[in-house]
C-alpha cells in the first residue's frame, strides 16, 4: 500500500500512519523545539559538571573533577575562619578586666554565648540546664548569694571552688553540731524550731524560745544574731525563704547536726582563665548579680 499522508479530521493534525482496528491513528506530535534544545543543553551541561566537580565513584574513592572541589575543604575554611574570629574575641576577653567587658555589646555577647556552652558542658549536672539549682545546689538566678554575688567573688568561688582540694578554695564549713555531740537531739530540735519561727514558719513557740540562747551562743557567729547569714564564712541566710537543703522541721534539725558542707569543685587548671571569666560573666548576668 502506497503510504500517503492522513490528516485526522477532528484536529486537523498529521497521523504517523500507525493504525489499530482500522480506525485509531496516532497522531504525529513532534516535542516542542523549545523543549528538545533545553533537554539537549542540560545533557551538555551534565556532562560539563562530571568533569568539572567530583562526580563517578571509582575503584579507590571517586573522580575528582578539574576544579578540586570538595565540601569538607569548604567545611574546614569555615571552621578556620570561625576560629580566627573566636580567637579574636577570647584575646580581647582575656585583656579586659572582668568588670569592663559589659562595656562592649560584642565582648558581652561572645562572652554570654561561650559562658551558657560552657555551663551546659561543665555546670549543669550540679546546678540544672538553668542554672535553677537543686536541694545541696543552689540556684544561680536568683540574687541570694552564699559567697557573694559580684563579678570578683563569683569569679572567686568558681576558680578556686568551695571546700575543694585548691589551697584557695572557700573552706569555712559549719560545725556538725550533732555528730560531733555539741549539742543533744533536744537542743538541736530546740534551736531548729527557733530558726523556723526567725524564718516565719510555723513552730514550736516553747521549743524556740529555748532555741534562742543557743542560736546567740553558737550560730550567729556565721549566721548573725537576726539570722541574715554572712559571705564571708558561706552561711547562709536563714531568714529569707530561700532554703538549700529544705526547711521542714527535720530537715532544718538535720543541717544543724550535720554541717551539710557541700562541696564545689575548683576549675582553675580544668578551664583555661578566658573559660573562667566567661562563665563568671555569664553566671553574673544570670539574675542577681551584684
Ligand atoms: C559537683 C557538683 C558541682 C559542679 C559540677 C559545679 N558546682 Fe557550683 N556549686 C556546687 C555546690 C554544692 C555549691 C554550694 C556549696 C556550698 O554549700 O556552699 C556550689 C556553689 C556555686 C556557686 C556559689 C553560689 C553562691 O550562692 O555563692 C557558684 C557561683 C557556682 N557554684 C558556679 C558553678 C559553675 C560556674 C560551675 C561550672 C564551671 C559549677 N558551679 C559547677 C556544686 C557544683
Ligand atoms: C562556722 C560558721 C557556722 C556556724 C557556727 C553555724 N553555721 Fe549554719 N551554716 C554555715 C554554713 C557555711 C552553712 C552552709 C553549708 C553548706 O552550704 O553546705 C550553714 C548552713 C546552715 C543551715 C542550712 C540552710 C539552708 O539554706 O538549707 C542551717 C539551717 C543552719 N546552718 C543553721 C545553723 C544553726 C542553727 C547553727 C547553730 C547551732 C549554725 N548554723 C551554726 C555556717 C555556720
Amino acid at each position: 500500500m502506497a503510504h500517503e499522508k492522513h490528516f485526522d479530521h477532528v484536529t486537523g493534525t498529521e497521523t504517523t500512519g500507525h493504525v489499530w482496528d482500522d480506525d485509531i491513528r496516532e497522531l504525529n506530535k513532534p516535542l516542542p523545539k523549545w523543549w528538545l534544545y533545553v533537554m539537549y543543553a542540560t545533557i551538555v551541561w551534565g556532562i560539563g559538571y562530571w568533569i568539572a566537580y567530583p562526580a563517578w565513584p571509582t575503584l579507590s574513592g571517586y573522580t575528582k573533577g578539574m576544579l578540586g572541589y570538595s565540601q569538607r575543604s569548604e567545611v574546614a575554611a569555615d571552621i578556620a575562619q570561625a576560629k580566627a574570629a573566636q580567637d579574636t574575641f577570647r584575646q580581647a576577653i582575656d585583656k579586659t578586666p572582668l568588670a569592663d567587658i559589659k562595656q562592649s555589646p560584642e565582648l558581652m555577647q561572645f562572652a554570654m554565648a561561650g559562658g551558657a556552652a560552657l555551663f551546659g558542658e561543665n555546670c549543669a549536672a550540679c546546678h540544672g540546664r538553668g542554672a535553677q539549682g537543686a536541694t545541696g545546689y543552689p540556684n544561680l538566678n536568683d540574687d541570694d548569694w552564699l559567697w557573694g554575688g559580684t563579678l570578683d567573688t563569683i569569679h572567686k568561688t568558681i576558680s578556686y571552688g568551695i571546700r575543694s582540694s585548691h589551697e584557695q578554695t572557700h573552706a569555712t564549713a559549719m560545725p556538725r553540731f550533732g555528730l560531733d555531740g555539741a549539742l543533744d537531739a533536744a537542743q538541736i530540735n530546740d534551736v531548729a524550731s527557733h530558726v523556723r519561727l526567725m524564718a516565719g514558719l510555723d513552730a514550736d513557740k516553747e521549743q524556740a524560745a529555748r532555741g534562742a540562747a543557743t542560736f546567740a551562743d553558737q550560730c550567729a557567729v556565721c549566721h548573725n544574731p537576726d539570722g541574715t547569714g554572712n559571705t564571708e564564712m558561706g552561711a547562709p541566710n536563714l531568714v529569707d525563704s530561700i532554703w538549700l537543703y529544705g526547711n521542714s522541721q527535720q530537715q532544718v534539725a538535720a543541717s544543724i547536726a550535720t554541717g551539710r558542707g557541700g562541696i564545689m569543685p575548683a576549675w582553675e587548671g580544668r578551664l583555661d582563665p578566658v573559660s573562667i571569666k566567661m562563665l563568671t560573666v555569664y553566671v553574673h548576668a544570670l539574675g542577681g548579680g551584684k
